[in-house]
């Protein structure tokens, strides 16, 4: 959690900028949010870049191997701990090499209305981060992402059961290990469409904090199988637009199980 990423003047410059009318283009009219993203879109992202000289240096500096570098000596406990601990012994500077991983960053948009469903993210992903931007006078409390925590050890197990996704793996780390998720729907009333579900996840987990939706401010974690997040747009104020920048970090896969992920996608 970060009040301040950016400094207000960079952050207030960066709100001006920000691509919302490249994102809108890429929004269907029924669906409550959109992306832009580095690695979806690149040329998309290129042309919006050469027209915005600030954002230009942030893209830079979060895509950039030095980034990627300090990522892994700041968290470097938090992102060992994912592994094993004879794994974690003796693979640690494999574990730790920076040309393992790249980053992505993603403009986003979201409606009033809009529920991203609580889950923990993609397995490969090792570091989420969330910039806002909200609008000048729309900083509210509601905008920044939840996270939550179990109720009680049965609550994590029952959660588990009923969400986890198969995406296995192991064998050689072939296959990519998806994670956790409650289904999501992509329109304007999803916590009716997917309510239950929610007051299922409520019944177990608690919130535990909100990231600050204000502008420059950021919200992350490095994920593991704990880092349950959601963001519910139901109740804030009718009209808003959620604008955020997501930074992920990402582990490369391997040529094999890139290969083994062509495969299965193809099926
Ligand atoms: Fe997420």
């Amino acid at each position: 959690m970060c009040q301040r990423l950016f400094a207000e003047s960079e952050a207030a410059s960066l709100l001006t900028q920000f691509p919302t009318s490249e994102i809108e283009a890429l929004r269907r009219p029924e669906v409550s949010h959109a992306t832009l993203s580095s690695l979806r879109h690149p040329e998309l992202v290129k042309s919006f870049l050469q027209s915005s000289p600030d954002w230009n240096t942030v893209y830079d500096w979060f895509t950039s191997e030095e980034f990627v570098a300090d990522v892994l000596t700041t968290f470097r406990s938090q992102i060992k701990a994912k592994y094993p601990p004879i794994i974690r012994t003796l693979f640690s500077k494999w574990i730790m090499n920076p040309s393992r991983y790249y980053g992505e960053v993603q403009f986003s948009l979201r409606l009033t209305g809009s529920v991203l469903s609580p889950h923990t993210d993609n397995a490969d992903k090792v570091l989420a981060l969330i910039v806002y931007f909200p609008d000048v006078g729309e900083t509210s409390t509601g905008g920044g992402t939840s996270f939550y925590l179990p109720r009680s050890k049965r609550s994590e197990f029952a959660v588990f059961n009923r969400y986890k996704r198969f995406g296995w793996l192991i064998p050689l780390g072939l296959r990519r290990l998806q994670s956790a998720k409650l289904p999501t729907v992509d329109s304007f009333n999803a916590s009716q469409e997917v309510g239950e579900h929610l007051k299922f996840f409520d019944r177990h987990y608690r919130r535990a904090f909100d990231a600050p939706y204000q502008l420059g401010a950021a919200g992350g974690f490095i994920k593991n199988q704990y880092s349950w997040h959601d963001l519910r747009l139901d109740d804030v104020a009718p009209g808003m637009i959620r604008s955020s920048l997501l930074v992920n970090v990402f582990l490369r896969p391997s040529r094999a199980r890139a290969l083994v992920n062509r495969i299965f996608t193809r099926r």
